[in-house]
């Protein structure tokens, strides 16, 4: 563990909105695509870092169920880079013990892709290291809506007369996440004050961090001032001060 967290907490769950590889690039003159690369690596990087810093789960935003409504070029983009990535990935998740989830609606993906992720999940179900969860098609509305589909199905299925409240715990069996805990820290790059989307019920409590950094840039010093911020909050989940 690095000097600077010395005797810190280091939050159980990360989750981190990647936001600002547009902005990077455009900072530079280079394309879109030239930051939606350079993050990808950034992703590479900080999976080795949260995992050597021990945290246990780590999940990224990669891409939105709004994200779509980008042009067809900047998504046709993406799209390529995941091929690529996915296969990093796995060396990565290898090297690292790590296991992989994808949460999101993985159906929406051309099928060479939708194999890259299985591969990437099946390949390292065994690993017990971090669990490195990527957010891709993902939306939290979308998520909670498949939820509450199979919540429908699976009482339509059951006998009528058993049910009789849905409660909470089961519509967080229901999400993307089931049996992963809670964000304890939510962080959010270059200095949007919103959460798009992302992990909507999950977060209720989560600490949130936004930095200005740009995502590309985030390195392991970013994370270790996320984290010392972390350290410094009161978490008081609605109870009373004591
Ligand atoms: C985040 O970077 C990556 C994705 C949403 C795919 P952006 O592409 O949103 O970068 P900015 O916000 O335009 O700088
Ligand atoms: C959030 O970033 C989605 C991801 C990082 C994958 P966006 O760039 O899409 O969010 P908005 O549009 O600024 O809210
Ligand atoms: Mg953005």
């Amino acid at each position: 563990m690095g000097d600077r967290l010395e005797g810190k907490v280091i939050p159980e769950h990360i989750a981190m909105i990647l936001d600002g590889n547009g902005r990077w690039a455009k900072k530079r003159g280079l394309p879109r695509v030239m930051g939606h690369k350079a993050g990808c690596e950034a992703v590479e990087r900080i999976v080795r870092v949260c995992a050597d810093l021990g945290v246990k789960y780590l999940t990224v935003y990669g891409f939105s169920t709004e994200n779509w409504k980008r042009s067809s070029e900047e998504v046709g983009a993406l799209m390529d880079l995941f091929r690529v990535y996915l296969k990093k990935l796995l060396k990565v998740a290898r090297e690292e013990n790590c296991r992989c989830l994808m949460i999101g609606d993985k159906t929406r993906f051309a099928p060479d892709i939708i194999a890259g992720i299985d591969e990437l999940t099946e390949e390292t179900r065994q690993n017990s290291g971090m669990t490195f969860i990527i957010a891709i098609n993902y939306g939290g509305r979308d998520e909670l809506r498949r939820a509450v589909e199979k919540i429908v199905n699976e009482t339509k299925r059951r006998d009528s007369d058993s049910f009789s409240a849905v409660t909470e715990q089961m519509i967080s069996n229901s999400l993307d996440t089931a049996g992963i805990p809670d964000p304890d820290l939510l962080i959010r790059t270059s200095g949007e004050l919103r959460v798009s989307n992302f992990l909507l019920w999950q977060i209720a409590y989560s600490e949130i961090y936004v930095t200005e950094t740009l995502w590309p840039d985030f390195d392991k010093k970013a994370l270790e001032d996320a984290v010392l911020s972390y350290n410094t909050r009161d978490r008081r989940f609605g109870g009373r001060k004591v």
